[in-house]
């Protein structure tokens, strides 16, 4: 029997992920979508700006509903709310339901893991303590879409040489901003607004002019890269039921380009024992069978899970690599700006592996090992 799966936020950037993840998932099954009011009782069709190519009719006719009345029959809800509105649903839903999103909303909460499949899936053991809060369900967030690249290619460099220091600056695409940023880069992009005058330039504000611009600050991306990167390489100790986060030193800068889709990343990092550039490249050719060994294969995973490229990577044509699920990365160099010094370039697709299918995997998981089935 699949499990029955409510979609919060169906119509943003990665909510509509959501939905192309689940439409024809052998585990899960579509059962609601839910939008804003203003779209409650449109289709999806009719609510959604974004790219519906590829989904069948009978999902585009799906009607919204609203958040006031989730429906607690379900057995998942997958959320990708804006994180101030995430508080209060996600928590609703959690009191009866397991819920996975991809806010921000309980991140940093000391009962909550931040997931990632391949790297710290024994952290869901944490969400047992969820029940302290009286839920019957609980919420296992992924993390912000810029950490996961940069943390699927730390993670087997942080276990096999350790790490003293990571510096790492991002070159994040619209589309990370959600779908209102992806409408204005279209319209800028495209012409549907007529040259910018100098004149005109000082009125528009500047966080929305992406079509023609890099926009040196993403609010609060740099404080939740560093957090959550030290959380997610955490470990988790059973007996005390506590995770305590890993330790090196990390500095980030991150900045938004006007690229559609997937985050590029620039990465230096200092690890405690000697790697070359062949080592790690090595040690990336193995992780898919690390896995293997670990979880199996699970149906949103990618058949190649790390691909090391001897190029850099690049977001128009390597973004949907293996679905977008692939986290591609290339240009793997000795740094000599430190002793023990490595560098490399990373590209994720950031609606993809960095929130909804990436969450996805996370509940294929979950499934998979018994903590997560019909009511
Ligand atoms: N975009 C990414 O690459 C990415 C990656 C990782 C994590 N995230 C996180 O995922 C979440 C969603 O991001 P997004 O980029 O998909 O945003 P988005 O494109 O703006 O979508 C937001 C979704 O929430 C709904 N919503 C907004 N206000 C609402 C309200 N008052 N009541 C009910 N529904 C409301 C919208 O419905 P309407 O269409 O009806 O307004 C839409 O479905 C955020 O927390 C974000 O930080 C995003």
């Amino acid at each position: 029997m699949k499990l029955k799966v409510g979609i919060l936020g169906a119509t943003g950037a990665a909510g509509i992920e959501f939905v192309r993840a689940l439409y024809n998932h052998p585990w899960f099954e579509i059962e609601e979508l839910y939008a804003s009011d203003k779209n409650q009782g449109k289709t999806l069709e009719e609510a959604c700006k974004l790219d519906l190519s590829g989904l069948p009719q009978n999902v585009k006719n799906k009607s919204l509903g609203s958040l006031e009345i989730v429906n607690h029959d379900l057995d998942l809800f997958c959320s990708a709310l804006p994180s101030e509105l995430a508080k209060t649903i996600e928590e609703k839903c959690a009191k009866y339901t397991p819920v996975i999103s991809t806010t921000s909303a309980f991140r940093y909460e000391s009962d909550v893991p931040i997931m990632i499949t391949e790297v710290n899936s024994k952290h869901y053991k944490l969400l047992q303590r969820q029940k302290q809060r009286g839920w019957k369900g609980w919420i296992a967030p992924g993390p912000n879409c810029t950490t996961v690249g940069l943390v699927m290619a730390l993670h087997p460099i942080y276990k096999e040489f350790g790490i003293e220091r990571v510096i790492m600056s991002s070159y994040q695409s619209v589309s990370g901003g959600g779908a209102s940023l992806i409408q204005k880069w279209r319209e800028q992009r495209f012409g549907a607004l007529p040259e910018i005058s100098e004149v005109e330039k000082p009125l528009i504000n500047p966080a929305l002019m992406v079509a023609d611009n890099v926009l040196g600050h993403i609010h609060l991306e740099e404080q939740k890269v560093k957090k959550e990167t030290l959380k997610i390489l955490g470990n988790y100790y059973s007996g005390k039921k506590i995770l305590e986060d890993a330790e090196f030193s990390i500095d980030c800068s991150c900045v938004r380009v006007p690229t559609y889709k997937g985050h590029f990343e620039t990465v230096i990092v200092q690890t405690m024992k000697n790697c070359s550039a062949d080592n790690l490249k090595g040690l990336y050719a193995m992780f898919d069978d690390c896995c293997r060994s670990s979880f199996g294969h699970l149906p949103s995973s990618p058949k190649e899970t790390l691909v090391v490229l001897d190029r850099s990577p690049e977001p128009y044509y390597d973004v949907n690599l293996y679905g977008g699920m692939a986290t591609v990365i290339g240009r793997i160099e000795k740094s000599n700006a430190f002793s023990n010094g490595l560098k490399f370039q990373v590209l994720s697709n950031n609606t993809v592996k960095g929130a909804a299918k990436g969450m996805i995997q996370v509940a294929e998981y979950l499934h998979s090992i018994g903590f997560l089935m019909p009511k």
